[in-house]
């Protein structure tokens, strides 16, 4: 008898693991994969291109709940996950990936209706307990029967927390399901830029949702953008605030790109900014140096590494950091994120939990 194993997204970067992970597990015949879509992102251009782009099946499942908030979104999709996974065999496996709020909610969701739970990027941690997204890691680690780290310090960080000792969770360090994809799917076929270009992105809800933050980045984008184009692939949440909070931003703005658009986009730059997770490790991964705006970043090891500053949100302190960049040394060599076999060492223990 088949094992169901059920895979919760609703988020881009998520879409990225499950392409590589949804691979790596359908050689395994006792397993039945489904897909189940919360709408978080809910765009062609955030969702769809996606699905599209990196061959992955249409979900089983497609939520479609309101966005009034972040709170309300997490309630509406757990209910919506209970009700799904209470219809489910009591052996259903369900797996989460990263730390959304789509996250979150797959973890409530299984616990409450009795099944198990697995979560691909556990120990990542910042300190900062005001974080969404540092609450659904906690929340979710915490609930889970297996963690899949992506770090040896994140790793740690379980360790140090009691995991596998007095939290009775497997917990596993695997590398990063980002990794195996960026080195598994290439670029879109780009025309070389004919000059340089920064490639930057910022959409975290820390940044751009009070008006003086969101302006004291863009101002310091705008600065730069003088000395060198800076162009931004506009996060919808972004694009929104922008208008409602009437900031000008002078640099280059194109919509949202698809997954190997990105990756020649970031190939193609001479530096990064961003305040991604995402975005930062595939900085790393494509050689560029990068600032990342965030207090706490999510990947502190890319900053040891030495090949990205961290700043907060200030444009004097965003233009210092800018100017920093050159100086930083390439050292892209330390293998932080493992080494791109991720998906098969999950799908290897998924083998043996079934
Ligand atoms: C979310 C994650 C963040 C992750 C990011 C990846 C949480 C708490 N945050 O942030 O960790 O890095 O996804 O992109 O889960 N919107 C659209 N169309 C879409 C999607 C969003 O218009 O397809 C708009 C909506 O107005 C929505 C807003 O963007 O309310 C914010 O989107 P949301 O998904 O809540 O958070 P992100 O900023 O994308």
């Amino acid at each position: 008898m088949q094992t169901n194993l059920i895979h919760v997204v609703g988020n881009r970067p998520q879409f990225i693991k499950l392409a590589v992970l949804y691979k790596a597990l359908s050689a395994n015949a006792a397993l039945r994969q489904m897909i189940i879509h919360t709408g978080q992102h809910h765009t062609e251009e955030m969702s769809g291109i996606f699905f599209q782009h990196l061959d992955i099946p249409t979900p089983d499942v497609q939520l479609s709940l309101q966005h009034a908030s972040g709170n309300i979104f997490k309630a509406q999709a757990t209910d919506a996950l209970v009700n799904i996974f209470q219809q489910q065999p009591t052996n259903t496996i369900v797996l989460t990936y990263g730390d959304t709020n789509t996250t979150m909610a797959g973890a409530l969701a299984a616990k409450q209706a009795g099944l198990r739970l697995l979560h691909f990027e556990g120990g990542v941690r910042t300190g900062h307990t005001t974080m969404p997204e540092e609450i659904n890691r906690i929340i979710t680690d915490r609930l889970s029967d297996a963690i899949y780290c992506c770090t040896q310090l994140n790793y740690q960080n379980l360790l140090d927390e009691g995991y596998g000792a007095v939290i009775p969770a497997e917990i596993f360090l695997t590398g990063d399901l980002m990794y195996d994809a960026f080195l598994r799917i290439p670029p879109a076929d780009a025309k070389p830029p004919a000059t340089d270009y920064v490639a930057c992105t910022i959409h975290r809800a820390g940044n751009i949702t009070t008006p003086w933050l969101l302006k004291n980045i863009v101002d310091a984008l705008n600065v730069i953008h003088k000395e060198i184009e800076v162009v931004m692939p506009v996060h919808p949440h972004t694009r929104k605030r922008l208008r409602e909070f009437g900031i000008s931003a002078q640099f280059t703005q194109v919509p949202p790109l698809g997954y190997a658009e990105m990756k020649s986009f970031l190939q193609g730059s001479a530096y990064v900014i961003t305040d991604s997770g995402g975005a930062s490790r595939e900085a790393y991964f494509s050689k560029k140096r990068s600032l990342i705006i965030m207090d706490s970043p999510f990947w502190p090891e890319i900053i040891k590494a030495g090949t990205a500053v961290n700043t907060e949100p200030d444009t004097k302190k965003i233009l210092d950091g800018f100017a920093a960049l050159p100086t930083l040394p390439p050292n892209f060599d330390t293998p932080i994120f493992g080494k791109g076999d991720a998906a098969e060492q999950i799908a290897r223990h998924i083998q043996t939990f079934i």
